[in-house]
Parts: C-alpha cells; sequence; structure tokens
C-alpha cells in the first residue's frame, strides 16, 4: 500500500462536498465522467432485460450475443476483422486493464507508460509486485508515448509498453504510424504493447485509429464507460490475443466470476443506430464545449502547447498563473468555487505546473466557471 496513492481527484471531490455543504455553489470540473445521463434506449433494454431475462452468472468471457455485437462494431466502425472469440466483457476497463497485466505481468517486470497518465494503471501495475515505469512526455510527442521515447527506455526489465489515446489527462492521440510502430517495437522486444482506447469516439474532427489494426498480438482494452455514457455500469471489454484468451478466462474466473448480467444485456442496445445517433449529438456538445474552454483558458494566461483532440479534458500549463498547481485548486474550490484536478494526480513530471479540466458541464456553466477562475486571478 506505501506505493499506492490515493487517487487526488476523489479528494478534491469530498473538499468540493465540504464546500457546498457550507451554501456555496461549485462548478465540478474534476469529474471524469459525461454529465449526461445512459441514452434511453439503453435503459429501456436494461429494464426489458430485468422483466424477460434471468440474472444469472454469464460465462466470464461475457454473454456471446455481446461479444458477437462488440466484433461487429470493429467491422463496422474501423473495417477490421476481429472474431468473437477474442473479444473479452469485463467489469468496466478497469478489470479488463487488471486482467491483462494480470496474465502478462510477473514481478518485477515493467511497464512503460507515459507520464502524465491515467494514475490507476500504475496502480494496477503495483498491486502485482510489478514496476510502472513512467516515461515523461510533453507537448513534442503531444504528451504519447512514441516508439522512439519507448525504444529509448526499453530496459531489461521490461514487459510491456501501453498507451491511452486519446488520454487521460491531456486529451491527446497517438497516430496510426505510432500505433503500429509500438506494436512492431513490442513484437521486437519480446514484449506486449497494449492500447486504451476507451475514449474512442469522443474525438473532434478525426477518428482514433485502433491498434486491433496493428496485429493480432496487441491487447486492446475499450469500455462502456465514455462514449456509451455507462460509466456507473461498469462494462468494459478487451480484445486480446488469441493464445490468451484461455489464461484470461480463468482469472477472470477467479476475480470477477463474470461482469454484471443486466450492464450486458443493457449494452447490446449500445450499437443501435437509435442510440448512436444520440451518441454522435452529445459528441458534437462535448466538441463546442472544447472549442469554448480552450481559447478561454488561453485568454486567462494557461498554457494549452497542444489543442486536445479527444475525451473531454484540457491538460493546461499553469505556471504562469500560480506557482503550485496544488495549492491553487484548493484556493479555486475555497475561494472561488471551482473544482479542477491538480496534476499531482498524473505523475511525477512537473505535476505543480499542470491542472486537469474536465469539461462535463454544459457550455454555460464552463462560462461562470472561467469568469470565477478571471475574478480570482484579477483579471
Ligand atoms: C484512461 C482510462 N482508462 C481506464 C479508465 C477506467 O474506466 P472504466 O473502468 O470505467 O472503464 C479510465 C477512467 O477514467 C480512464 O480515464
Amino acid at each position: 500500500m506505501a506505493h499506492i496513492a490515493p487517487f487526488e481527484v476523489m479528494e478534491i471531490q469530498t473538499l468540493a462536498r465540504e464546500v457546498e455543504a457550507r451554501g456555496r455553489d461549485v462548478v465540478h470540473l474534476e469529474i471524469g465522467e459525461p454529465d449526461f445521463r445512459t441514452p434511453r434506449p439503453v435503459v429501456e433494454a436494461a429494464k426489458r432485460a430485468l422483466d424477460e431475462e434471468p440474472m444469472f452468472y454469464t460465462s466470464a468471457l461475457g454473454l456471446a450475443s455481446l461479444r458477437e455485437a462488440i466484433a461487429r462494431f470493429y467491422a463496422e466502425r474501423y473495417r477490421v476483422e476481429v472474431p468473437a472469440s477474442r473479444v473479452i466483457v469485463t467489469a468496466g476497463s478497469s478489470a479488463a486493464l487488471l486482467l491483462a497485466f494480470g496474465v502478462l505481468l510477473d514481478p518485477g517486470d515493467e511497464v512503460l507508460l507515459a507520464d502524465p497518465g491515467y494514475p490507476c494503471n500504475r496502480h494496477f501495475v503495483r498491486a502485482l509486485g510489478a514496476v510502472p515505469r513512467g516515461v515523461p512526455v510533453g507537448p513534442a510527442s503531444r504528451y504519447q508515448l512514441t516508439p522512439d521515447l519507448a525504444r529509448r527506455h526499453w530496459g531489461e526489465r521490461t514487459r510491456m509498453a501501453m498507451v491511452a489515446s486519446p488520454s487521460n489527462p491531456t486529451g491527446t492521440m497517438v497516430t496510426r504510424e505510432e500505433l503500429c510502430g509500438l506494436a512492431s517495437l513490442a513484437r521486437e522486444m519480446h514484449g506486449t504493447f497494449l492500447s486504451d482506447e476507451i475514449y474512442h469516439g469522443l474525438t473532434y474532427g478525426l477518428e482514433a485509429p485502433t491498434a486491433a489494426e496493428a496485429g493480432e498480438d496487441a491487447f486492446v482494452i475499450n469500455s462502456f464507460s465514455k462514449y456509451f455514457q455507462m460509466t456507473g455500469w461498469r462494462l468494459g471489454w478487451m480484445v486480446a490475443p488469441a493464445d490468451f484468451v484461455r489464461s484470461i478466462e480463468v482469472l477472470a474466473q477467479n476475480l470477477f466470476i463474470s461482469p454484471s448480467t443486466v450492464a450486458q444485456h443493457a449494452a447490446l442496445a449500445c450499437f443501435a443506430p437509435a442510440t448512436i445517433a444520440i451518441l454522435e449529438e452529445r459528441r458534437a456538445e462535448l466538441d463546442a464545449r472544447r472549442r469554448f474552454l480552450v481559447p478561454a483558458l488561453e485568454s486567462l494566461g494557461f498554457g494549452i502547447p497542444v489543442v486536445p483532440q479527444g475525451a473531454f479534458y484540457v491538460y493546461a500549463d499553469s505556471s504562469r498563473v500560480a506557482p503550485d498547481s496544488f495549492a491553487f485548486a484548493r484556493e479555486l474550490l475555497v475561494e472561488a468555487g471551482v473544482a479542477l484536478t491538480p496534476g499531482k494526480d498524473f505523475g511525477a513530471n512537473e505535476p505543480q505546473k499542470h491542472i486537469r479540466i474536465a469539461y462535463t458541464q454544459p457550455v454555460a456553466r464552463l462560462e461562470e466557471a472561467v469568469a470565477r477562475i478571471g475574478k480570482l486571478l484579477g483579471r
């Protein structure tokens, strides 16, 4: 436990609730989940399933019909053939990540990942007795691990490299060439490449390429949480290399038994045209928020050297407006009623100079937040 830090954003949320309890309005820009409700057709499918389907455990690999639907989604959205036998349904992508690390890592093995990056990954790796190696990344590589950087940091004990694209906290992406380069580097090093694609679908102006294209030996992680707006249902999936499916099944049987049955029935409605139409409207709404927020923050003195093209985060350099992002986040919350996440959550690479803002609120609330930040900064 000494190596597993608290999720700072949760601490900010607790403080935000205290501030609200004192009667102050708080604009919540700290939370990493969309403010939209689960699409109606998905909720209706869940209700029907509760009435009509048995709610027993499913196979540890998930409902066959859902695995097939996900395989079809790859054919339709990405034009990539993925057999349903390689699709494994999990309790959120969190379970998919834990299962993948679980079958791949021995104690002492190292994993290369971008710093800043999603904090839970390093803690999953630590929990297995393996070692997360944060590679400092910045604007020059769009805050992403590139094949060059991975090659430079690949050591004796390195077993795998991973990316999340679009990234949390930066919203930036890797290119198709970089994905393929990382997959082939891992192959050359007799290691494994893992691609976290949970923000796929939430990209603005371009589509994110999937590592399922980069070879059948890559691990591809995805989720119903973000694009499909089902965070609390706890459902995700992974596309695994064929020769790992059996070990993952055995580990999943033991760690989870099976993913949520009602959530799996509900998720079958995710790929229906009526659901996709709702989700695409919401994607446009998120893009409008992004287009408001990025220039507004820049005009307050925040640095955004790479415009985020996906997810719902802006990772801004706050060093020109405040020397310590952690103290700034607390002051902003207590004095101005705006909650955001200090860089500290995302690694050791200049965290005090950065903040993450999640545009998970309507434009009117973002305008209010920008006005409050401006007032606190005397702009
Ligand atoms: C990059 C990334 N990966 C994985 C997850 C886990 O999400 P879930 O377990 O809801 O699929 C998150 C959640 O915020 C994330 O940002």
